[in-house]
């Protein structure tokens, strides 16, 4: 099979969330939330905040490589900050093409840049010269703007600038969100770029991931909300590759999320002010609700909490174990 890819989710996946996905398995490679570039030359403690992971090796501690992800529209002040960067040794730099956010947008960056691709031609050609060959360089761009007029002139821009790889989240900026993702885009892509492509967008089950495979036409997929909501679904569709049967197309039960609830618990606390931690657990469980009937009532017994000890209460009632310091992926995880 290809590779799996971790998504980069800006407010949603930080490094804590990284290290806990990753610690399960299944994942090649994850790419950081976007640093966004603008005007100056970021200090080494601007790229380390957002990927801490550049301290161990630019890998998360289940060993997975972290891609950094930069942000911006202007082809010399990203270059300068991506010469700064590699200095720190990323496992590679992604751009970002697809950020449809307003505030971003206005700036002239993400998804806007893609009704001009000879500004992405720019943009990447800059950012080639100072990315050493060694060193993996790619790409994440929608579909287009409004619609998909100018798709593949995109790509074919993205390609000439020099990038190595694409990743290609499979819809318009202006359908945000929204199902479906058109796969068979992606072939399109696929097929007028001679690097790599990964697939990405609306992948939920194993279901998904194979017609997204053959949909698309490609070997890569990367996994965004699909993977915060079901820790184990690279884990799965890794196992299926492999000729295993997982017992169904369900997420394994509760009792295996519950470590990895208490490892993400512990590392928020450790990580942001108290007053932050319970709504980094409530963004998870959020998520996690869509897969484990569990999920939902803890989250709606913690929803309405705001100090981080009624919500280890809460996370001990539901049997997370918060004080318990163990490996949370032991052998019966695995
Ligand atoms: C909360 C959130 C934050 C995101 N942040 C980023 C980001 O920082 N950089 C990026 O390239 N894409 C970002 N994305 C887009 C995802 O990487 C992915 O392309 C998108 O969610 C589609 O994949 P999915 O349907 O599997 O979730 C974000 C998406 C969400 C939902």
């Amino acid at each position: 099979m290809g590779r799996l890819l971790l998504a980069p989710m800006e407010g949603l996946v930080d490094d804590v969330l990284r290290d806990v996905l990753t610690r399960v398995g299944g994942y090649d490679l994850a790419v950081s939330e976007f640093i966004r570039v603008s005007g100056s030359l970021l200090p080494a403690r601007a790229f380390r905040r957002i990927c801490p992971e550049l301290d161990r090796g630019s890998c998360t501690q289940g060993g997975t490589p972290v891609v950094v992800q930069l942000l911006g529209s202007d082809p010399a002040c990203l270059a300068d900050n991506a010469a700064q960067l590699i200095e720190l040794a990323p496992a590679g730099i992604d751009l970002n093409f697809g950020c449809p956010a307003p505030t971003v947008n206005r700036h002239g960056g993400g998804a806007t840049l893609l009704a001009d691709p000879e500004q992405l031609f720019r943009i990447v050609a800059a950012v080639r010269r100072v990315v050493p060959a060694g060193v993996p360089f790619s790409a994440k761009m929608r579909l287009g703007v409004r619609d998909t007029a100018r798709t593949l002139d995109c790509a074919r821009a993205l390609a000439a600038g020099g990038v190595g790889s694409l990743v290609v989240h499979a819809r318009t900026r202006d359908e945000g969100y929204r199902p479906p993702a058109h796969w068979e885009w992606v072939a399109r892509i696929d097929e007028a770029v001679p690097q790599p492509v990964a697939a990405n967008g609306e992948v939920w089950t194993t279901d998904d991931h194979d017609r997204c495979r053959a949909l698309s036409a490609c070997q890569d997929v990367m996994l965004g909300r699909g993977a915060v909501a079901d820790p184990f679904l690279a884990r799965r569709i890794r196992l299926l590759a492999l000729g295993g049967q997982p017992a169904s197309d369900r997420s394994p039960d509760w009792r295996l999320l519950q470590p990895l609830l208490a490892c993400y618990w512990r590392q928020v606390c450790g990580k942001v002010a108290p007053q932050h931690a319970p709504g980094r657990l409530k963004l998870w469980l959020g998520a996690l609700r869509r897969n484990f009937a569990e999920a939902d009532a803890l989250f709606l017994a913690v929803r309405a909490l705001r100090s981080v000890t009624e919500v280890s209460r809460q996370l001990e009632l539901h049997g997370v174990s918060v004080a318990r310091e163990a490996d949370p992926v032991d052998a019966d995880v695995r």
